[in-house]
């Protein structure tokens, strides 16, 4: 299986970025970590962050017919975003939102995401713990699925 790793504006900064908020890990030890994590379940990781929207539709675009999962912390996106989500609608591949923090406990603006309700589930509040939890439930959904 294929699975395609996404991450929104600003999670470069990982690491260096509010730490008491985000954690201390950076973006590429998660990123090391969880290609291992998919390599013992047999699954192809791809990654893309990036701080620019379109980059983001064009490699969900791409993707289309091509990955079989998405795992996505949209970031900033999350809270203003109806390109993505209508990407994300227009390649119909499933996926899980994730978020470092728990955003319900945050600002009102970030209570609302444009993608919650039509992602297969959200993880929010375990920190970096969530990109694993999203992989092996993504594992999980393609193994149940090829049955
Ligand atoms: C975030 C939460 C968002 O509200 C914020 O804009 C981010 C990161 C998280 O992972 O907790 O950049 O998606």
């Amino acid at each position: 299986f294929e699975v395609l790793l996404l991450n929104g504006p600003n999670l470069n900064m990982l690491g260096k970025r509010e730490p008491q908020i985000y954690g201390s890990t950076t973006l590429a030890q998660i990123v090391e970590q969880l290609t291992q994590r998919a390599e013992a379940l047999n699954i192809k990781l791809s990654h893309l962050q990036s701080n620019a929207e379109y980059e983001l539709i064009d490699k969900i675009h791409q993707s289309f017919n091509k990955i079989d999962f998405i795992i996505i912390n949209p970031a900033a996106f999350t809270h203003t975003s109806v390109a993505l989500r209508d990407a994300l609608l227009s390649v119909d591949i499933p996926f899980i939102e994730i978020h470092l923090s728990n955003v319900h406990k945050r600002e009102k603006f970030r209570h609302h995401s444009y993608f919650s309700d039509i992602a297969q589930a959200v993880i929010c509040g375990l920190g970096s713990q969530g990109y694993f939890y999203a992989l092996d439930a993504a594992h999980q959904t393609l193994n149940n699925a090829s049955k």
